[in-house]
């Protein structure tokens, strides 16, 4: 990238979050939208439950906030959750403006589905691919505005700082940005920057998201002085699909929703032992009490049935969940899912205010890189691509009014390359990086004990020392970059953890089962 152009906003990251800022931005301002793979390579693209919103006459906004409140287990921000629920009727209007085409019902009215946790049937999504309808539509939007540049195959690795290169000004002057195409890294250079990677979920051995989604923005912002908040929550789904050729491939909640039960091998059902709401108690509960199960009984999954429901019906709201069963010989029609756990979303994140803005001036964190409290110690299924959308139209507010001040920026030094070599030893990423999933798996997983958190932290310790002796000598790979940074989350996962003596939401823990009485944020400062 020449360093003579400066662009108004550089956003990392191209799902939900990144093109919600960049679009309500990009009348007035010049934008760059990274991805470090295609433009739909992050999970809102996976998506599929879909958004929940204050959108039927029935529901109301303190019915919203309540839901969001109860899953968060006492630890949300309560301004951010008004902030979010008040916004999310014009968050769907914005959503729709940008031609989503969201399910209508036989009334022609849109379809308002149900998910663990919600009082009401709010949840408005397109059939069960929600994800493709939002990123492609906001993709082709993005595509159109004159003044977007999207840059596909670009690694963000480091923001770069005044004050880290000592240079007139403060906070964020831009970001050094692996080309893959080429090897080379560039400088991107901006008047303001936003985090909108995604996600760490990759931490762990089974997860339900895309490759990728490896705490790149996390990592960087913390490495860049910026406060992170809350890591110890990890949000494990309940179902994905076990079947040794399905990568990844997630049931969406909406099946329990729409009247789906879990079952143990024999056929029974068991979510009333754990909770009255059964089947559509919050997602926590019902993951842990999947993991129970499979531990009490030594079973490799449990199932999840829906063929008790008329096939068409099947058919016509899960489709794509019906043909990827079909391709792998299960029938949902006729038979139950095999279902396992595995990890969904990261709560925790880069501490922002209702704004976006970060502890830098100029350097902004949205969606699911980002921690402004909305979730707590749980997130309410289906709550965060609300949050990308909300928090992406408050952010680029914010970001309009400081770019009116036309900042200087400076130029910055480029990568040094001079002192580095080729890698001989890639085996050292592939090795280190099963390592680390696999131990945060076992040790850092549902339930947790202090024994298996500090085994886990002395582990991660010496990987962080190896790879970053390895980093310091070798020229970068997206693959070194991105085992980088999650062994950066993976510490900040299991500091937070350690530092949660309590269970609480997601944090369970067998060592301090008991709820504290006064709910306190795992704030870790650089
Ligand atoms: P992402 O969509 O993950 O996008 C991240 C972007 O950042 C990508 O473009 C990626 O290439 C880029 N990137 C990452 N690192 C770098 C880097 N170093 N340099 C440059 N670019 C980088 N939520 C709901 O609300 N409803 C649902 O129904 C729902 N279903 C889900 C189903 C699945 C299978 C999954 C995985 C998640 C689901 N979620 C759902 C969660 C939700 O999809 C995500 O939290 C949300 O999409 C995150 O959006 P984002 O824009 O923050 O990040
Ligand atoms: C799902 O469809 O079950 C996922 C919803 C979410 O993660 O919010």
């Amino acid at each position: 990238m020449d360093q003579r152009q400066v662009f108004d906003v550089l956003v990392i990251g191209s799902g939900a979050a990144g093109l919600a800022v960049a679009l309500n931005v990009a009348d007035h301002a010049k934008v760059a939208v990274l991805s470090k793979d295609t433009l739909d390579s992050g999970s809102t693209r996976w998506a599929q439950g879909g958004i929940a919103a204050v959108l039927d006459d029935e529901d109301s906004v303190q019915a919203h906030v309540d839901d969001t409140l109860n899953a968060g287990a006492g630890l949300c921000n309560h301004t951010a959750v008004e902030h979010t629920v008040k916004n999310s009727r014009a968050a769907i209007d914005w959503l729709i403006e940008q031609q989503v085409q969201f399910s209508k019902g036989e009334d022609n009215q849109y379809h308002l589905t149900k998910e663990g946790g919600h009082s009401h049937r709010r949840i408005i999504h397109a059939s069960d691919a929600t994800g493709v309808a939002v990123s492609q539509a906001l993709i082709s939007q993005a595509q159109q505005h004159p003044n977007i540049s999207l840059f596909e195959k670009r690694m963000a690795l480091d923001v770069i700082t005044c004050e880290k290169f000592k240079m007139p000004g403060k906070g964020v002057m831009g970001a050094y940005v692996l080309n893959d195409n080429t090897g080379h890294v560039e400088t991107f250079r901006a008047r303001t920057v936003v985090i909108a990677s995604g996600g760490a979920s990759k931490a762990y051995l089974y997860t339900s998201n895309p490759d990728g989604t490896s705490g790149d923005g996390i990592a960087m912002a913390w490495r860049a002085g910026c406060r992170v908040a809350n890591m110890e929550f990890n949000q494990f789904h309940p179902t994905c699909l076990y079947h040794p050729q399905a990568k990844s491939f997630l049931i969406t909640e909406a099946v329990r929703g729409e009247g789906g039960h879990l079952l143990l091998p024999n056929g029974e059902r068991f979510m009333h032992k754990f909770d009255e709401r059964g089947e559509l108690a919050p997602r926590d509960i019902v993951a842990r009490a999947i993991d129970h199960e499979m531990k009490r009984l030594g079973a490799d999954c449990l199932y999840l049935d829906i063929s008790h429901k008329d096939k068409a019906f099947i058919v016509e709201h899960f489709p794509t969940i019906y043909e990827r069963c079909l391709h792998y010989g299960i029938d949902i029609t006729k038979q139950p899912i095999p279902i396992v756990p595995a990890a969904h979303y990261t709560c925790g994140g880069i501490v922002t205010d209702d704004s976006g803005r970060t502890d830098i001036p100029n350097l902004y964190a949205v969606g699911e890189s980002a921690h402004t409290g909305l979730h707590g110690a749980n997130r309410l299924a289906s709550n965060s691509l609300l949050e990308c959308i909300v928090y992406g139209q408050s952010a680029a507010r914010h970001i309009l009014d400081v770019i009116k001040q036309k900042l200087d920026v400076p130029f910055a030094p480029d990568w040094d390359e001079s002192k580095v070599t080729d890698s001989d030893e890639d085996v050292v990423v592939s090795h280190n990086w099963d390592e680390l999933r696999r131990f945060m798996w076992d040790y850092v997983g549902i339930v947790r004990t202090d024994k298996r958190l500090l085994r886990a932290q002395h582990r991660v310790e010496l990987l962080r020392q190896e790879i970053s002796e390895f980093y310091s000598y070798h020229k970068v790979s997206s693959d070194l970059l991105e085992l980088r940074n999650l062994v950066e989350v993976a510490e900040l996962i299991i500091r937070c953890a350690i530092l949660r003596k309590e269970s609480r939401g997601l944090h369970y823990s067998l060592s301090h089962p008991d709820l504290l009485p006064v709910a306190y944020d795992t704030v870790l400062t650089p």
